[in-house]
């Protein structure tokens, strides 16, 4: 079994993040290969980076910054759950990437975006050019919902529909493939 991680990106109040993480996250714990965990950046509350050495030394000062280490290190793959913020990435996450380094190092990684028109593929696009320079995988297999709001309903639930859970087994079986070749090149 694989580790892959779900990480929650967006952190405001009224967020719609975790709904849509959710979802995936009930389609990714039937993929017989990985043992899944949400991480939510709004419960891991991460500072704005505060370590003063460059995390390649591993030399952390703080605990906060300790067991985000443990947590990514013990990581196969990646699902990041990204809203689009004035057509970029939230910053919660840059900084989240940010405070590591080897920790993330030849781990693959996909997205699941959200948006109006865009689907959130802007703030993807830009995720990716970040990832390359952790010698990560970016993964071209993703689910982009644009206007996703109307699968939220009355609740507060993210709804799919099966074209959207079909993006998500494509994309889950992929980052397995990926997670697979990767682990040889950690050890
Ligand atoms: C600061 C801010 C900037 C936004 N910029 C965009 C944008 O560039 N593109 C887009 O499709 N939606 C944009 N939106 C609308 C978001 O898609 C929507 O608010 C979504 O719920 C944000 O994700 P979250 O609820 O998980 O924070 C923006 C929202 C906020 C709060």
């Amino acid at each position: 079994m694989l580790n892959l991680k779900i990480i929650i990106a967006s952190t405001r109040p009224g967020r719609k993040g975790p709904a849509i993480a959710s979802w995936f996250y009930d389609i990714a714990v039937k993929h017989p290969e990985f043992n899944v965990e949400l991480v939510d950046l709004a419960k891991i509350n991460l500072p704005f980076l505060d370590e003063p050495e460059h995390p390649r030394f591993q030399r952390y000062q703080h605990q906060h910054t300790k067991d985000w280490s443990g947590l990514i290190n013990a990581a196969d793959a990646f699902v990041v759950v990204t809203s689009e913020y004035n057509y970029g990435y939230p910053a919660t996450i840059k900084n989240a990437l940010d405070f590591l380094s080897k920790e993330w190092a030849y781990k693959p990684m996909a997205f699941v975006s959200y948006g109006g028109v865009s689907g959130g593929t802007r703030a993807v696009q830009m995720l990716k050019g970040v990832i390359t320079a952790l010698s990560m995988m970016p993964l071209s297999e993703a689910v982009h919902i644009p206007a996703f709001t109307k699968h939220i309903d009355e609740s507060g639930k993210f709804n799919g529909e099966p074209g959207l859970d079909k993006s998500a087994d494509v994309v889950l079986n992929e980052l397995y493939r990926w997670a697979v070749a990767l682990k040889t090149m950690r050890s």
